[in-house]
């Protein structure tokens, strides 16, 4: 922060300190970049535990610097990244170290960098480039008491939503310098206003037919319950998985800036709009890794399931997922979170998104359709449906079988496009009440969390005991269908998400039945018992 001229043994030297952070999964870590310059023989020392992209970092400002006539060659700089023990990585630094180089060889007034914290990659004509987790880390900048930022224009939008800072946006080194000199001064970044997207990615009311799956969206979205589509292909499946997120309640301020952080780490932030304004919805492909889908790596990253958070997780063509990629889903989904433990580094990305997962029931994708035999054999299929992770199958609150909708139906007039569009109102608007019910119980401190699909056993018998003939239907059916006590648990959430739904104080019997049919299918799809593995 400031440059000390000082005379040691007749040679000029300057110093220069400027903040910057480096990131480890959400968490931003202050660190100084100390500058000292002597004229002498050319030379340049990085340390503090620099990794190759910021070693390399020395090749990118010289070259920048040159631009600005700056030669890096005239003097002997030692670059200082402290804390010394803490491992630095990526190209963020480089502005940084730019910056604090200029300050040094006096180029800059380096006294005026104070409070100043700077973010930016460069390239070697100068150019500021992007980095990742700009929002995270402004946030580290404003809780270690910094109030102006330096970031790349193409960061602009995403910093907007930075709390409590002021906030410069820099497309080239040389608009710093001006910014510095007296020259043209860096423009401010407005606060981002933070609109609610609308652009849906399908619409319910588009859908023909298929009341029962259209009911088990509504059931899904109002407890945050997980959801397994099976049928035959073209039935409509990715259709509806691609409906839910518009039935999710909007996301809020708070959630939205939670949300952003982790896709901002992941360097997915739309540079035009700056913030994740909806419920995500992700759909890795069935060859993803388990990094990409969990998270990992040594600079941690947030998986599919993190990106999810706040939104719908959706893995289409279950069947196709390698098994061991799909079970590492259960911590994870068990937590409502990602940990990541490496030498290195350690993080936590939040990670409960709505699951949805469809398939086809067998091999050729016929069995239970009525118009089309199945040509598999009863062994075939019990290996197809033997793929799937017993434990994820168990996680999914809701089973629904999606029968194709024939072509006469699609065809025809049906309803009309404003009573669809009506329906489809009143559907969410169910929803939505049913979610207000469910964060009231919470704020009453009646439960912990604000979804059913979350209530635990004590407290489903504190707000989801049905009425006596609802309860000895349940016992009936847990004794028929041969339940595990999770199954009933969770046949018992989703009772409670249907009165909700209702309206009902107290859970009916015809709420636990049609809580109960959501789970036939794993009955039905195997008429020798339920599926392998699911009976955990
Ligand atoms: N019930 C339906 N209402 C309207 N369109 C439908 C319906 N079912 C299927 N479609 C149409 O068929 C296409 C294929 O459906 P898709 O969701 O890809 O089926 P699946 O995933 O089951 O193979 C959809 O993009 C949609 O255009
Ligand atoms: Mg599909």
């Amino acid at each position: 922060m400031q440059t000390s001229p000082l005379a040691i043994t007749g040679q000029h030297l300057g110093l220069c300190t400027v903040r910057a952070f480096s990131l480890c999964g959400l968490e931003s870590t202050p660190i100084h970049v100390e500058v000292a310059s002597r004229r002498g023989p050319s030379s340049f020392q990085l340390v503090g535990l620099a990794e190759a992209a910021v070693r390399e970092s020395r090749v990118r400002t010289a070259s920048a610097l040159a631009r600005l006539g700056v030669a890096v060659d005239e003097y002997a700089l030692t670059v200082s990244l402290a804390p010394a023990d803490l491992r630095k990585s990526g190209a963020g630094l480089d502005l940084a170290i730019a910056v604090a180089i200029l300050g040094a060889v006096g180029r800059l007034p380096a006294a005026s960098l104070d409070g100043f914290v700077v973010a930016g990659e460069l390239s070697i004509d100068g150019v500021v480039r992007p980095v990742r987790g700009v929002l995270p880390l402004l946030e580290g900048a404003r809780r270690a008491g910094l109030r102006r930022a330096i970031v790349p224009r193409g960061n602009a939008a995403e910093a907007g939503f930075a709390l409590d800072l002021q906030v410069f946006s820099a497309a080239t080194l040389e608009e710093v310098v001006a910014h510095f000199t007296g020259g043209q001064p860096l423009p401010t970044v407005p606060p981002g206003s933070f609109v609610p997207s609308a652009r849906p990615l399908a619409e319910i009311s588009e859908i023909r037919g298929q009341a029962s799956a259209k009911r088990a969206l509504e059931i899904a979205a109002a407890g945050e319950h997980n959801l397994i589509l099976t049928g035959p292909p073209g039935s409509g499946k990715t259709l509806l998985a691609r409906c839910l997120p518009a039935l999710l309640p909007p996301l809020d301020w708070e959630t939205a800036l939670e949300t952003t952080a982790i896709h901002s780490v992941a360097g997915l932030i739309d540079p035009a709009r700056g913030i994740v304004d909806s419920p995500p919805f992700r759909a890795p492909h069935h060859t993803v890794s388990t990094p990409g889908l969990v998270g990992g790596g040594s600079h941690p990253r947030p998986g599919e399931v993190s990106l999810a958070h706040n939104g719908v997780l959706f893995l289409d063509e279950l069947t196709e997922f390698r098994r061991s990629v799909l079970e590492c889903l259960r911590q994870p989904l068990e937590e409502g979170c990602v940990r990541i433990a490496r030498a290195q580094a350690r993080a936590t990305f939040a990670a409960r998104p709505l699951v949805v997962a469809a398939m086809n029931p067998c091999p050729c994708g016929n069995w239970a359709n009525p118009r089309r035999s199945c040509e598999c054999t009863a062994n075939e299929r019990r290996r197809y449906l033997g793929r799937i992770s017993g434990p994820l199958l168990d996680r999914m609150d809701l089973h629904v079988h999606v029968p194709p909708v024939d072509v006469g139906a699609l065809n025809s007039d049906g309803p009309s496009p404003e009573r669809a569009r009506a329906e489809a109102a009143r559907l969410k608007e169910r929803v939505l009440r049913a979610r207000a019910v469910q964060r009231r119980r919470m704020t009453q401190g009646l439960v912990q969390a604000n979804s059913n699909a979350r209530l635990t056993l004590s407290e489903l018998r504190r707000v989801g005991r049905p009425a006596p003939d609802g309860e000895r239907m349940l016992s009936a059916a847990v004794e028929a269908m041969g339940l595990s006590a999770r199954a009933y648990v969770r046949i018992l959430r989703v009772a409670r998400t249907i009165a909700d739904l209702d309206g009902a104080e107290r859970i009916e019997s015809v709420h636990v039945s049609e809580a109960v049919r959501c789970r036939l299918l794993d009955r039905a799809l195997l008429p020798g018992g339920p599926l392998p593995g699911s009976a955990h």
